[in-house]
């Protein structure tokens, strides 16, 4: 079900879920990315005439009221983004919120805080989340599900209300799960996936999956140095998941047997230190110093990725190919965006650290095809797994 199938919204109370967890510098979002993507939905309910209700969360405050992670920054930006009034409310579901929800015009928005603020929000124990759903529950008529970052986590705003309200998805869950959807069923081959980042074991099991589906697998970032290792090179100081290596070789040969291909690089830009000090240079990746750590892919493996995306009619881009936000290190994860940017191919950008990586050098998002919003989420769901997130709204 989607919010077209929730009938005439004017005058009804809204209570939606956006996924408003953008980076911040202090109280200056770096990216908002995900206010606009939620645009679309907010859109159309405040034009309807709906009252808005808006549950997010910023960070992790692990059930305890923080200032720091106050949805404050996030009220003011929606506010300049959107043509209606929004008013952030002084907690979740206590005597401020009522106020301000009683208050709420036709047409006009409330952001609650931040729901992570009430320990139930994440709770393991149903009957307590369950308790906290209740009390949302009073704030809407109906409940639509936009936060498509968050939609793997069983919570209380993404997952149990969904259960109390006649319930949809908003048009950003479904434009998100009509493209991973697309890549897991029917990619156009070549299908070309790109896997960076520093946590190999976050995403191994992203790895298997995709080795079923994918023609080609393109490594780099700080993962790259584990694969590197398994192939049986060493990796100096560099970021290394040594528990990992024997899995890793086992993809490798898993990969060889099914004829598909996992590209790792063939250079790598080492430094003595994590910084851009002296000692900085180019090795061939058999060769990496002892006392040196990789940064970053090196030129010819940038060039050689970027012949293999060129190639391709889908792909897929998870995870920075080095520590991108240092210059002297960017080079790869510019040149697979613009590989990406360039080619024919139907890419998708998925992830915040990816999606800000393209933004931050200075790539549009109309240069891709598809920006995901999720992290976590979109990788579970290319990883097969049921998101709980969805599935409540299926069986709703
Ligand atoms: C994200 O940033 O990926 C989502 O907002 C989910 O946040 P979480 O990993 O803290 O649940």
């Amino acid at each position: 079900r989607t919010i077209n199938d929730l009938g005439d919204l004017h005058g009804k109370r809204v209570l939606i879920r956006c996924d408003f967890n953008v980076p911040l510098d202090g109280q200056t979002i770096t990216d908002d990315g995900r206010i606009k993507a939620a645009l679309p939905t907010l859109t159309q309910l405040t034009q309807a005439g709906a009252k808005v209700v808006v549950m997010a969360h910023l960070g992790r405050p692990k059930g305890q009221v923080n200032e720091k992670y106050s949805l404050a920054p996030v009220a003011a930006r929606l506010g300049e983004l959107i043509d209606a009034d929004v008013t952030l409310a002084g907690d979740v579901v206590g005597p401020a919120a009522h106020a301000a929800v009683e208050a709420l015009t036709p047409g006009n928005i409330v952001l609650l805080e931040n729901v992570r603020f009430e320990p139930a929000e994440e709770s393991k124990v149903d009957a307590e989340r369950e308790a906290l759903a209740a009390q949302y529950a009073q704030f809407g008529d109906v409940f639509v599900s936009d936060g498509f970052g968050v939609v793997h986590r069983k919570q209380a705003s993404v997952y149990d209300i969904a259960k109390l309200l006649p319930s949809g998805a908003g048009h950003l869950v479904a434009k998100e799960v009509e493209v991973l959807k697309k890549l897991t069923e029917a990619p156009e081959r070549p299908y070309v996936v790109v896997l960076g980042g520093a946590k190999v074991a976050d995403k191994l099991s992203v790895i298997d999956n995709l080795l079923k589906v994918a023609d080609t697998l393109i490594i780099g970032g700080g993962m790259g140095y584990t694969f590197l290792k398994a192939k049986g090179y060493e990796v100096g100081s560099s970021i290394l998941d040594a528990e990992k290596v024997d899995v890793v070789k086992g993809y490798m040969e898993q990969a060889q047997a099914q004829g598909k291909q996992i590209l790792i690089p063939v250079d790598t830009v080492v430094s003595p230190e994590f910084g851009e000090g002296a000692g900085i240079e180019v090795v061939d990746s058999d060769k990496i110093p002892a006392d040196k750590m990789g940064l970053d892919i090196g030129p010819k493996t940038a060039a050689l990725y970027a012949e293999a995306i060129k190639g391709a009619k889908t792909v897929f881009w998870n995870g920075p190919m080095g520590v991108f936000e240092m210059p002297s290190f960017a080079a790869g994860t510019k040149a697979v965006a613009q590989a990406l940017a360039d080619s024919d191919a139907f890419s998708v950008v998925g992830g915040g650290d990816s999606a800000a990586a393209v933004r931050q050098l200075g790539f549009a998002d109309d240069e891709f095809g598809h920006i995901s919003t999720g992290g976590g989420a979109s990788l579970e769901y290319l990883e097969g797994k049921s998101l709980p997130g969805l599935d409540v709204l299926e069986g709703n």
